[in-house]
């Protein structure tokens, strides 16, 4: 019998796939120089680690204070137009932002519950010994400040039942401490449950975590060489009216400043699926998916808002794992949580912003070509040397792959001969 992949030490595993997948030299080299001894126990079945770029987005204002926001992203324009959103949004205070609360939620799910309406009435009767019986779950978690904070029964259609416990985890992420404590709870409550708990587990859909980013521009700086900035603004808020009425657009409004929010929450070592699967279902709300933001005008002032949840974390699971999440964190001189979310949803309006003013006036291909030719020079194997030498060669505004390489050739040709 052959051993299971997962048991076999790493050379073995490699030499495996290098065999069965017939990887040459050259790729099992990429593999080795890529492999980090402190990623192999983070994972199963680790092979080597995939570097991706970090950045920091400059201009941005956020509550009155200057922030330089780290952000990892493969995506070339990502950066620039975050740092261009941010200037763009840069008045007086900037971007004003608001944390209500910083609660997670972990779900009990019962099912066949044959009385939902006697379930919900005990578990409301017996609300401080449950929390209780959460809180005991974890004691660390109250020496932190945090706890189990309030619960709440959803009757559901088909006999199914959901009992949602609040916590306040302090500075953690939280994920698998949410999980412990409503586990605990579930414990607890299956003898007054006439049906069945089918899983206790968080939700990601983060609604006691909101955070709201909001700025207030004058119109004027939104000006292009041909546009008024009255004009853009205008633009920018009907923009802002389609995402709210059809969806395909929204979807890709929201993908544009979720282009922001992952990368910051990358950088912070936090959990972006946890993040993006919070900020759609959040979208959908109101039962139509819609766009995150609104952009409207008073006057000659351009209002914007984006809300979304962000359970963000400061302490635990990834933030430790990484050493550079502690760089980040100096970087965006952020100390707890709560900044965290809001220096993100900020980050994340000012991502919108240049987007949809892009879009609104000479068209997002304009600004982006300039650095897809840089990354399609490198695409073609340029060395950072000789990048900007091969983008000066590809005029054309769509360039092929096969131009990007004759273009390379040109210039590692024209090289020679200037050494010769
Ligand atoms: C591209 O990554 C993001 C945009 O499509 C966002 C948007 O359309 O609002 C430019």
């Amino acid at each position: 019998m052959t051993t299971p992949f997962y048991r076999l030490p790493y050379e073995q595993r490699r030499d495996r796939l290098a065999t069965t997948r017939h990887l040459t030299g050259a790729q099992l080299a990429i593999v080795a120089r890529q492999r980090q001894s402190a990623d192999e126990e983070l994972i199963e079945n680790y092979l080597t680690t995939y570097g991706l770029p970090e950045g920091v987005a400059v201009n941005l204002r956020v509550d009155g204070r200057s922030v330089a926001v780290p952000m990892v992203t493969e995506e070339p324009s990502v950066i620039a137009a975050a740092s261009n959103g941010g200037r763009l949004l840069t008045s007086d205070r900037g971007i004003t932002t608001t944390v209500a609360r910083r609660e997670l939620m972990g779900q009990i799910v019962c099912q066949h519950v044959r009385q939902p309406a006697v379930l919900k009435a005990w578990v409301q009767a017996h609300q401080a010994a449950i929390l209780k019986v959460a809180d005991a779950a974890h004691p660390t978690l109250l020496t932190h400040g945090g706890g189990a904070r309030s619960i709440r029964v959803r009757v559901l259609p088909d006999d199914w039942v959901s009992i949602d416990l609040f916590i306040d985890v302090g500075e953690a992420m939280g994920a698998n401490l949410v999980n412990t404590l409503t586990e605990a709870v579930a414990d607890y409550l299956r003898p007054q449950i006439d049906g069945e708990v089918l899983m206790s587990i968080l939700s990601n859909y983060a609604t006691h975590s909101l955070v709201t980013a909001r700025c207030a521009v004058p119109v004027d700086p939104l000006k292009t060489a041909t546009l008024a900035g009255a004009t853009v603004a205008e633009r920018i808020c009907a923009a802002s009216d389609f995402a709210q009425v059809d969806p395909y657009r929204a979807a890709t409004h929201n993908k544009g400043i979720m282009n922001g929010i992952d990368a910051v929450v990358l950088a912070m070592g936090n959990d972006w699926r946890a993040v993006e699967s919070g900020a759609h279902a959040y979208a959908s709300r109101h039962g139509q998916y819609r766009g995150l933001s609104r952009w409207w005008l008073d006057g000659a002032i351009l209002h914007g808002e984006l809300t979304l949840p962000l359970a963000l974390g400061f302490v635990g699971g990834a933030t430790r794992v990484f050493p550079l999440v502690a760089v980040n964190q100096q970087i965006a001189q952020v100390t707890s949580a709560r900044e965290l979310m809001r220096v993100t949803a900020a980050l994340g309006l000012a991502q919108n912003v240049a987007a949809l003013r892009a879009l609104v006036t000479e068209g997002i291909q304009r600004g982006h070509m300039h650095l897809q030719l840089k990354s399609l020079a490198l695409s073609v194997g340029a060395t950072p040397a000789e990048v900007p030498a091969v983008v000066a060669r590809l005029q054309e505004r769509q360039p092929t792959t096969a131009q990007a390489q004759a273009a390379l050739r040109a210039v590692r040709q024209a090289n020679l001969t200037n050494k010769g």
